[in-house]
C-alpha cells in the first residue's frame, strides 16, 4: 500500500511546500499589526519564545506523526493512540472550515491584482476619470456578491488544479517556483516602502516598545497575559499547526530527512517572512497616512482593511508607478494565499485518497480533490455573499439577534474562524501534546525524529516541552481565543480552558501506557 503513496521528490521541495503552507495571509495582515499593538519588541520576544518552546515542538511532533505512520491525520491518530484516536477529525474539520473564508479572501486578492493589472495595462482610471480608492473599491467589492463569488471560484479552481497535479507534480512544483518568487517580490516592495517619506514612523510602530501608544496609534498597551494569548494564537495560525496540513506534508517526506533541522528551518523562515512582510507593509501604510494628513490612530493597519484599503491607497498615491507595485504586491499575496490554501485542501482530501489506495482502487486524487473543492465552494458561498458582514447575511441576523453581538456571530468569516482557529486549533494542539507526553511517551516521537540519533539535549528539551510547556501554553491560548470570540467574563474562560486541561491531562496519564 505504501509503495504507491505520493511523496515529495526532494527535501528542498518539501521545505518550500511547508514554508508555503506557513507563509500566508496570517503573516501579512496579522503579525506586523499585532506586533506593533502589543508592544513591539516585547511581542516579538514572546512570539520567538513561543515559537521555540511550543511551535517547534508541535511542528516536529506533527511531522514525526505523519512520517512515522505514512498516513493522513484521521488514520495517523487512530494508529498511534487508543485514547485520542478522534483528534484526527479535528485536524480535518478545522482546515475545511478555514478554507470557507481563506478561499474568499484569496478571491479578494485576485480581484485587487486584476484591478491593478487593468490599471497598469489600460489606465482604467483614465477611462472612468477616477483613481482607484481603497475604501470605495473595498466597499463596492464586498457588496458585489456575484463578483466575490466568481473570484472565489476562480481562486478555488487554481488551487484545485495544483492539488490535482499531485504531491510532487503539483504542490511541490508550484512552491518551488512560487516561494522564491514571493521572496524576490517582497524585497522589491520593501525597498519601495522604506524609501517613502516618513516610512521610519512605521518602523518605529513595529519595533520600538510602546511606540504604538506613545505615537498615538492606539490608546493603551495590552497586558502580558493578553500578549501571550495573542502571540500564541498568531504563531499557531501562522505556522499552520494543529490543522492537519503539516502532518499530511510530513507523511509524504522521505525517511532519510532530519525532522529537527527541517522544523527549525520552517519556523525560522516563517517568522522571518512575517517580520519582512511587516517591514514591507507597515512603513508604507503609516507613511501614506501621515503624508496625506490622516490622524495616525485612524490608519487601518490590521486585517482586510490593511490589505484592501490602506495599501491600495498607498499604490494609488504613488502615481504612475503605483499600479506596477500594486500588481507585484497583490501577486505576492496571492502566491502566499495559494500555497497555504493547497496545504489545507490536501489535509482535507488525503484521508480519502489514502483510503481508496488501500482499497486497491488506485489513485483517485483527481476525483476526491474535485469533491473537496466543491464542498469548500459551497461553504465559501456563505462567506462571499455575507461580505464580511456588510451585506447583513451573517449568523446573528439569521438568528434574529439585534444590537451588539459577540464576534463569533458577527459575520460568517468570524463564525468559521471561531470553531477552527479559535477552538479546534488550540484544543487539538493541547490534546496532541498530552497524548504524546503522557499516553504514548515522547520517545515514540524522538525515535522518528532523527532515527534515534538526535542530540541528547534535544531529547530532554522535547520531553519537558511536550509534557508541560505546550499543554499549559495552549490553555492560555485557548482562553485568549474564547475571550476574543465570545467576550464575557475573562475568568470564566480561564476556568474553562484550564478545566479542560486538567480533565484531559488526567485522562491521558491514567491507566496503562502503550507505546
Ligand atoms: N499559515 C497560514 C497563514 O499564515 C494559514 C494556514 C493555517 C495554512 C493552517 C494551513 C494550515 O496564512
Amino acid at each position: 500500500m505504501e509503495n504507491n503513496r505520493s511523496s515529495f521528490a526532494s527535501n528542498f521541495g518539501f521545505l518550500m511546500a511547508a514554508i508555503g503552507s506557513a507563509v500566508g495571509l496570517g503573516n501579512i495582515w496579522g503579525f506586523p499589526y499585532k506586533m506593533g499593538k502589543s508592544g513591539g519588541f516585547t511581542f516579538l520576544i514572546v512570539y520567538l519564545l513561543l515559537a521555540m518552546f511550543v511551535g517547534l515542538i508541535i511542528m516536529t511532533s506533527e511531522l514525526a506523526l505523519g512520517r512515522k505512520t505514512k498516513l493522513s491525520p484521521i488514520d495517523a491518530y487512530k494508529v498511534v493512540s487508543k485514547k485520542f484516536a478522534w483528534i484526527g477529525w479535528l485536524a480535518i474539520i478545522a482546515p475545511f472550515l478555514i478554507m470557507s473564508f481563506y478561499s474568499v479572501l484569496g478571491g479578494y486578492v485576485l480581484q485587487y491584482m486584476s484591478l491593478n493589472l487593468a490599471e497598469l495595462s489600460f489606465g482604467l482610471s483614465g477611462i472612468f476619470g477616477q483613481a482607484i480608492s481603497g475604501s470605495a473599491t473595498f466597499g463596492a467589492m464586498l457588496t458585489n456578491q456575484f463578483g466575490c463569488f466568481f473570484f472565489t471560484l476562480l481562486f478555488m479552481i487554481i488551487c484545485m488544479v495544483i492539488v490535482m497535479g499531485g504531491v510532487s507534480g503539483g504542490i511541490e512544483k508550484f512552491n518551488k517556483i512560487g516561494m522564491p518568487a514571493l521572496a524576490v517580490m517582497l524585497l522589491i516592495v520593501i525597498v519601495r516602502s522604506l524609501t517613502l517619506p516618513n516610512a521610519v514612523e512605521g518602523l518605529k510602530f513595529m519595533f520600538v516598545p510602546g511606540y504604538a501608544v506613545k505615537g498615538g496609534f492606539i490608546e493603551s498597551s495590552p497586558d502580558l497575559i493578553t500578549v501571550l494569548g495573542t502571540a500564541g494564537g498568531q504563531m499557531f495560525f501562522s505556522l499552520s499547526l494543529a490543522m492537519g496540513a503539516i502532518l499530511t506534508y510530513g507523511s509524504y517526506l522521505s525517511k532519510e530527512e532530519n525532522l529537527v533541522s527541517n522544523s527549525i528551518t520552517i519556523v525560522v523562515a516563517d517568522t522571518l517572512i512575517a517580520i519582512l512582510a511587516g517591514i514591507a507593509v507597515i512603513p508604507a501604510a503609516v507613511a501614506n497616512g501621515i503624508n496625506n494628513g490622516i490622524p495616525v490612530n485612524e490608519i487601518s493597519l490590521n486585517g482586510p482593511k490593511l490589505l484592501f484599503v490602506t495599501l491600495q491607497d498607498v499604490f494609488t498615491n504613488m502615481g504612475k508607478a503605483g499600479p506596477l507595485f500594486g500588481v507585484i504586491f497583490y501577486l505576492l499575496v496571492l502566491l502566499a494565499a495559494i500555497s497555504s490554501a493547497i496545504s489545507l485542501m490536501e489535509a482535507v482530501g488525503a484521508h480519502w485518497i489514502d483510503k481508496d489506495l488501500q482499497a486497491g482502487k488506485g489513485d483517485t486524487r483527481k476525483g476526491i480533490t474535485l469533491i473537496v473543492s466543491l464542498l469548500i465552494t459551497v461553504e465559501a458561498l456563505l462567506v462571499a455573499v455575507d461580505g464580511l458582514g456588510s451585506n447583513g447575511i451573517h449568523p446573528a441576523a439569521l438568528l434574529g439577534i439585534q444590537g451588539p453581538v459577540p464576534d463569533f456571530i458577527a459575520d460568517w468569516l468570524d463564525f468559521m474562524d471561531c470553531w477552527s482557529e479559535g477552538i479546534a486549533m488550540p484544543l487539538g494542539a493541547m490534546l496532541m501534546a498530552l497524548m504524546i507526553g503522557w499516553e504514548l511517551t515522547p520517545n515514540l516521537i524522538l525515535e522518528e525524529v532523527g532515527h534515534g540519533n538526535h542530540s541528547p539535549f534535544f531529547g530532554k528539551f522535547y520531553t519537558v516541552c511536550v509534557r508541560f510547556v505546550v499543554p499549559i501554553v495552549m490553555a492560555f491560548v485557548l482562553a485568549g481565543q474564547m475571550i476574543g470570540f465570545f467576550g464575557g467574563s475573562q475568568i470564566l474562560w480561564y476556568v474553562v480552558a484550564f478545566g479542560l486541561l486538567v480533565i484531559f491531562w488526567v485522562f491521558a496519564a491514567n491507566g496503562k501506557k502503550q507505546s
